[in-house]
């Protein structure tokens, strides 16, 4: 490493030392899950209190840190900080479940109606499959992970999207969906279903009828008026927590590989960071490979028949592969403007262990 990536790196360290929330984001398959746990645990080594909230990993690597498909509470990752430079650190890891979260949501707010809900057919076939229950969780949890004191840093993975601020919008959805004209009417107080006039809801509670039978209906109208009362807070701590993700106390870090597709993408991602007043706080540019030096022949090129031809080729190849990644990591780091920019290269084996997160940790500068 040159001294001057070195100190760059250093910034990358004191970025995640001064962190309360990380958010990592970027194009599909480049490494945000890899980049999220490796950036959380060398946290923890540093002494840190740190959860890492990941969706959909892949299996070894929710293997490895302990993650059981069954919960998604926070589960400490037992032997993570051994050996560690700095004591009093703590990894633990947790997978999103839309719909426990769910569950949980409406069992800490529903009060006394809270088993009527959680026993409801209806809620039962919707909890997890709402449009964007997923993103929303997110925010319900990240609320809860922030409000909490349990941890120091919370490392929230996200899902490759070109709208770095999707996760965002999903409390917009939500509370679009609350506001629609069938729910309203469905939910307005004191009104029995059969004097509900309105065409579309008629119309709608008919074609339930029909379909499901008319417990059903019943069951839909008892699930909507009980969740009605939950709105004002479901909207409060969406608002909490886009403030705290616009704050100082978040970084976004987003990841990318060198490949042109995913730098244009990246490059797309960061300035729509910027325009929805997010900090972005490094790039990683992941996968990258060595620059290997230009070949120093004396003589001609070796014939094409010779042993060495497909060596020199492959050489050849692969140096031309390097150089162009790093146009393309020029060209990123010019759309990153002042914000730091770290190469991982390319590993020669998968990342799904702790030793390899720890690895990742280190050819990020983080020790
Ligand atoms: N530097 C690296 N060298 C070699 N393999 C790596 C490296 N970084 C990540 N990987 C591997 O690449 C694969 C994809 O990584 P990961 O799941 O972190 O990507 P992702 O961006 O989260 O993907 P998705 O967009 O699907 O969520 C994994 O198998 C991981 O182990
Ligand atoms: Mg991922």
């Amino acid at each position: 490493m040159t001294v001057a990536t070195e100190v760059r790196a250093g910034e990358l360290a004191a970025l995640i030392a001064g962190a309360e929330v990380i958010v990592t984001c970027g194009p599909g398959g480049v490494g945000k899950t890899t980049t999220a746990a490796a950036l959380g645990l060398a946290a923890a080594r540093a002494g840190r209190r740190v959860v890492v909230v990941t969706i959909d990993p892949a299996r070894r690597l929710a293997d490895a840190l302990g993650i059981e498909e069954s919960t998604d509470e926070p589960h400490r990752v037992v032997g993570a900080t051994k050996g560690a430079p700095r004591r009093g650190g703590a990894f633990s890891a947790l997978m999103l479940d839309a719909e426990r979260t769910f569950d949980r949501l409406v069992i800490d707010r529903a009060g006394d109606r809270a088993d009527a809900i959680l026993a409801n057919p209806v809620y039962r076939s919707i909890a997890g499959s709402l449009g964007g229950a997923q993103e929303y969780m997110a925010i319900e949890r990240l609320h809860e992970l922030v409000a909490g004191s349990e941890f120091d840093l919370v490392v929230v993975d996200t899902p490759p999207s070109r709208h770095a601020i999707d996760v965002l919008e999903a409390p917009d959805r939500l509370v679009r969906f609350l506001s629609h004209p069938v729910y309203r009417a469905l939910t307005l107080p004191g009104r029995s279903f059969a004097r509900v006039t309105n065409a579309a809801t008629t119309a709608f509670v008919w074609t339930v009828k029909r379909l499901a039978g008319p417990s059903i209906v019943e069951d839909t109208v008892e699930f909507f008026r009980s969740i009605s009362g939950m709105e004002a807070g479901l909207r409060q701590r969406a608002a909490e927590v886009a403030t705290v993700l616009r704050s100082e106390r978040t970084a976004f870090v987003l990841v990318s590989s060198p490949r042109a597709e995913a730098i244009d993408e990246s490059a797309f991602m960061a300035g729509a960071l910027a325009a929805g007043g997010f900090r972005l706080g490094a790039v990683v540019v992941n996968l990258v490979h060595p620059l290997i030096d230009e070949l120093a022949m004396s003589t001609d090129e070796p014939p094409d028949s010779s042993p060495l031809a497909d060596q020199v080729a492959y050489h050849r190849e692969l140096r031309s592969l390097a150089l162009a990644e790093r146009d393309e990591i020029e060209a990123l780091t010019a759309a990153a403007g002042d914000v730091v920019v770290v190469e991982v290269p390319l590993l020669d084996h998968d990342v799904h262990d702790i030793a390899a997160l720890t690895e990742i940790g280190t050819l990020l500068g983080l020790g």
